[in-house]
């Protein structure tokens, strides 16, 4: 299938790219590249061995928009656009709702203009807000701690309200756990700006020396060691489950949600020692007061996926941080935009 990828120029819409070029489809990228670079593009169409090609565009801009749909003459959107920090979303909250909230509604309504009703939409666990369970469900309650997260969740319910009234849509919702590691080759990857945010990027960057060490946000956690738990999902496992998830929605209509974890937790220390024994480099931490925000544990259970849609992650946490550690150790400054 014509599949159009939104922020197909990011970590995540990079290394799902190449998974759906790898299963048949071609793809095209519509990227504003205010958070990714046109490099990460140009390296995913070497991998593939396919110039993949990409509208500069922002999706609140309705002509990159229509030159995307037109250019694309997409069977399927796959939808990852959108600024997805949450702690400068609670700085910035009109920034995120206009640019994912308002930003979604300009491509569904380019979508249905062109008569395409295939979305695959990129959500996150952090729609589960404090979890009273885990492993998380898909039928757990829904609630949003940061303005991110409410979009995240504003969005779903947009999509379940379009779907119960309009059957011919056909709308596959993923809700990503903690995506981590790179394509194999070490050619793409995550690659943040500024100051890293999320565990695994900040610790390799102390690896490759670019900080003095790692701050452990909570020791005292209800846990086996005392920090955070959570469920890290190699990005290529991720990929691959968009790519089940567009079979699914290729063969059904109407809307339904997937979890994308292992069903697996780690700790912020068992990282840590795995970044060690994979890079063979010193991992200096500290530990640090809590993260405002932060839960204790979080982990999917993954059974949904891997019932209906015939995914289940197969990478383990080596795997994720030896494929990490290559791409970091490659490229020390990313893709040096
Ligand atoms: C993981 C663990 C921290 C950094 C976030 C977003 C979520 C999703 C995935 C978009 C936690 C601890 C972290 C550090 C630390 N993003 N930590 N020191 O918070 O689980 O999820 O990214 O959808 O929406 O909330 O990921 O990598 O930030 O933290 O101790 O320097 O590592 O407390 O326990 P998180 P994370």
């Amino acid at each position: 299938m014509r599949v159009l990828v939104t922020g197909g120029a990011g970590y995540l819409g990079t290394h799902t790219c190449l998974s759906l070029i790898s299963a048949g489809h071609e793809v095209t990228v519509l990227d504003n590249f205010v958070n990714s670079s046109a490099e990460a593009v140009r390296r995913t169409s070497e991998l593939a061995r396919t110039a993949i090609p990409v509208i500069e565009g922002d999706l609140l801009d309705p002509r990159a928009l229509m030159k995307a749909m037109d250019a694309s003459q997409p069977d399927a959107v796959v939808h990852f656009a959108g600024l997805k920090a949450v702690g400068e979303s609670n700085t910035e909250p009109l920034r995120y709702m206009t640019n994912n909230v308002t930003g979604t509604l300009q491509l569904l309504e380019a979508m249905e203009a062109a008569d395409v009703r295939r979305i695959i939409f990129s959500s996150s666990a952090t729609v589960y807000g404090v979890t009273e369970t885990v492993p998380t469900r898909e039928d757990h309650a829904l609630s949003v701690t940061n303005p991110y997260g409410r979009t995240k969740l504003v969005i779903e319910d947009l999509l379940r309200d379009i779907a119960a009234a309009d059957p011919r849509w056909s709308i596959g919702i993923l809700r990503y756990f903690n995506p981590v590691g790179a394509h194999p080759s070490g050619m793409i990857g995550e690659d943040p700006t500024g100051t890293p945010n999320n565990l695994v990027p900040f610790v390799g960057q102390v690896a490759v020396g670019r900080h003095e060490a790692v701050s452990v946000f909570g020791g005292d956690y209800p846990t086996p060691d005392g920090t955070g738990i959570r469920d890290y999902l190699h990005v290529m496992d991720l990929a691959e489950g968009h790519v089940a998830a567009l079979d699914w929605i290729t063969a059904h209509t109407g809307v339904d949600v997937w979890n994308l974890g292992t069903g697996t937790g780690y700790s912020v220390l068992d990282v840590i020692r795995m970044y060690e024994s994979v890079s063979g480099h010193p991992v200096p931490f500290r530990m640090a007061a809590r993260r405002a925000g932060d839960v204790a544990v979080s982990y999917a259970d993954a059974n949904k996926a891997a019932a209906e849609l015939g995914w289940r992650a197969g990478r383990s946490l080596r795997e994720m941080i030896e494929d990490h550690w290559r791409w970091q150790s490659a490229n020390p400054d990313g893709y040096e935009r």
